[in-house]
C-alpha cells in the first residue's frame, strides 16, 4: 500500500512549502501542491494539515551494545530502535567499540548481529579502532568495503578503548588513504588518570567530582591533539560530544588552518549543567558522562555556536545504564565516581528537547533544526540525499511533527530500557505524531506501531564518491 501525506508543511534546511507527498513502497514517489488520491490507487491517507514534515532524523552517535566499565549498556536494538523511532530518529549510527584485544572484523560481525533482524529503524556503525598493528589495516579495509565509511578513536579511556599516538597516526593515515572520516572522543587520558587519582586520594569520591577530574582544558587538549594528527596526515575528522567553549575554539583554530574537522555536540550539554551531577544522595550519578556536563556558561556558548553554524550536528551519545545496580557501581563509601558507568540515555528525547529549547525558545529556526538533526549528519556520513532530504527517489523516512503537542518526559512513560530518565519532569513542546521509516508507518500518535526487523544497515558512500 502507498501513503499519501496531505497538506503538510515540508521543512528542509533551505525550503518551506505546503505540499502532498506520495510514498510508494520504500521511497518518495512524488511531491506536488495537490495529489489526487484517486490517481494514487490503494493508498492510506495521512492528514498533515498544520503539521511540519521533516526528513527522518539521524542520530550519528549512539551506543546500544556496549561492554563498558565492567557492565553492559542497557538497551538492545529492540528497545533502542523503538525509542529512536518514537523520538523521530529513523537512522542511527552506532559506535562499534571492540576491546583492545578483539579482532576488528569479528567485532564488527558481533555488533551487526545485535541489530540484524531486530532493529526497527535503519542503522550503520562507526568502526572503533582500539588497536592498530600489522593485522589491522586489511580488516579495516574489508569493513570499509562493507559500507562503513567512518572510524572511531578514543583518546580517553586509557587501558580500555584508548589508542596511543602511534595507533592514532596509523588510523588517520589509513583514513586519509581510503577517504574515511575519523570520529574522535577527545580528552587527554593521562591527565584524566592523574586528576582522578588525586581527587580519590583526597577523599573526593562522589559524582560531583567527575567534572573536576575532566576539566575543560583536558578536553581542549584532546581536541588540539587530535586535530594536530589530522593536520599531519590530511585526514578528515569529526569531534564527537563537544561539551564546552574551550574545545570548540580549539577545533575552530584548526578549521581556519584548512583542517577538515566537523564538530558535534550532544543534547545533554544543551539542556543540563554540572549542578545535576552535584545532586545529593548519589542522584548525581545519573548525570555522569564524559566529557562531563559543564558550567551553564558553556551551554549558552554551545547554543550560540549552533546558531552560528560552528557546530554541525546535535547527536545524543545515548549510553544507557540503570541507576540501580549499574550507576551504583560507583557509590561511596565502598566505591568512587571513577567506577560510575559513563553515559546518559537520550536517544528518544533529542528531537523534542532540541525543538523545545531551540526552536520554541527562539534560539534556532526550523531550518537549522532539521539540518542539525538530519541533513548535516546525512552529508557528513555518506547517506545524502537518500537520507536527510525530502525529494522524489529518497527513502521515505519522514517525521510528521505536531507543534501543538505539550507533554512531560518521564521514566514511567519512556521507551528506553533504563530505570531512570535524566530529563525527568522536563516539559516538552511538540513531538513526532507519525514517523515513517522507508515507507513503513512506525509511529502513530506518538506510539510505536512499526515492526522489529524492518530496519536495515545503510551502505554509506565515501564523501568523495559520486552519489547514487
Ligand atoms: O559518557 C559517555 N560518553 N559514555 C559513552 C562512551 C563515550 O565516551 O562515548
Ligand atoms: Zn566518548
Ligand atoms: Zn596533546
Ligand atoms: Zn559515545
Amino acid at each position: 500500500m502507498s501513503l499519501l501525506i496531505q497538506n503538510g508543511t515540508i521543512i528542509t534546511p533551505d525550503q518551506r512549502f505546503v505540499a502532498d507527498i506520495l510514498v510508494t513502497g520504500e521511497t518518495i514517489d512524488r511531491i506536488a501542491p495537490r495529489i489526487d488520491p484517486a490517481e494514487a490507487g490503494d493508498v492510506e491517507l495521512i492528514d498533515a494539515n498544520g503539521k511540519y514534515v521533516f526528513p527522518g532524523f539521524i542520530d550519528p552517535h549512539v551506543h546500544i551494545y556496549l561492554p563498558f566499565m565492567g557492565t553492559y549498556a542497557k538497551d538492545t536494538y529492540d528497545s533502542g530502535s523503538r525509542a529512536a523511532l518514537v523520538g523521530g530518529t529513523t537512522t542511527l549510527i552506532e559506535m562499534c567499540c571492540p576491546a583492545r584485544e578483539d579482532d576488528p572484523w569479528e567485532a564488527y560481525q558481533l555488533w551487526k548481529s545485535k541489530a540484524e533482524g531486530i532493529s526497527a529503524c535503519d542503522y550503520s556503525f562507526h568502526m572503533g579502532v582500539t588497536r592498530f598493528d600489522e593485522s589491522t589495516a586489511p580488516l579495516l579495509r574489508r569493513i570499509v568495503d562493507d559500507g562503513i565509511t567512518s572510524f572511531k578513536v578514543f583518546l580517553a579511556y586509557k587501558g580500555a578503548f584508548g589508542v596511543n599516538d602511534e595507533e592514532l597516526y596509523q588510523t588517520c593515515r589509513l583514513a586519509r588513504e581510503l577517504g574515511v572520516v575519523v570520529t574522535a572522543h577527545c580528552e587527554n587520558a593521562d591527565l584524566v588518570a592523574q586528576l582522578q587519582s588525586a581527587l580519590v586520594a583526597a577523599g573526593k569520591v562522589g559524582p560531583e567530582f567527575h567534572e573536576p577530574s575532566r576539566p575543560v582544558s583536558v578536553e581542549a587538549e584532546g581536541v588540539h591533539h587530535f586535530c594536530t594528527f589530522l593536520k599531519m596526515t590530511g585526514a578528515s575528522g569529526y569531534i564527537v560530544h563537544t561539551s564546552c567553549r574551550d574545545a570548540v575554539e580549539a577545533a575552530l583554530k584548526f578549521q581556519t588552518q584548512g583542517v577538515d574537522v566537523a564538530i558535534e555536540t550532544v543534547i545533554p550539554y544543551l539542556v543540563l549543567d554540572k549542578t545535576y551531577a552535584e545532586r545529593p544522595d548519589f542522584e548525581g550519578a545519573k548525570y555522569v558522562m564524559s566529557p562531563p556536563i559543564r558550567d551553564r556558561d558553556h551551554q549558552a556558548y554551545l547554543w550560540n555556536a549552533l546558531r552560528a553554524g560552528l557546530i554541525s550536528t546535535v547527536a545524543t551519545d545515548h549510553a544507557p545504564f540503570d541507576f540501580a545496580g549499574q550507576k551504583e557501581m560507583g557509590k561511596p563509601p565502598e566505591s568512587d565516581f571513577t567506577k560510575i558507568p559513563n553515559g546518559i540515555p537520550s536517544v528518544e528525547h533529542r528531537p523534542t528537547l532540541l525543538y523545545t529549547h531551540g526552536v520554541a525558545s527562539g534560539r534556532i529556526d526550523l531550518h537549522r533544526f532539521v539540518e542539525l538533526l538530519s541533513t548535516a549528519a546525512a552529508k557528513q556520513f555518506g547517506m545524502f540525499p537518500r537520507k536527510g532530504s525530502i525529494q522524489p527517489g529518497c527513502d521515505a523516512d519522514l517525521v510528521i511533527w505536531d507543534p501543538e503537542y505539550r507533554g512531560t518526559i518521564s521514566a514511567a512513560t519512556h521507551t528506553m530500557d533504563t530505570d531512570y530518565d535524566g530529563f525527568e519532569g522536563f516539559e516538552i513542546v511538540g513531538r513526532p505524531e507519525v514517523v515513517t521509516c522507508r515507507g513503513q508507518v512506525s509511529v502513530r500518535e506518538g506510539r510505536f506501531v512499526g515492526t522489529l526487523g524492518h530496519g536495515r544497515q545503510v551502505t554509506r558512500h565515501l564523501r568523495s564518491q559520486t552519489q547514487p
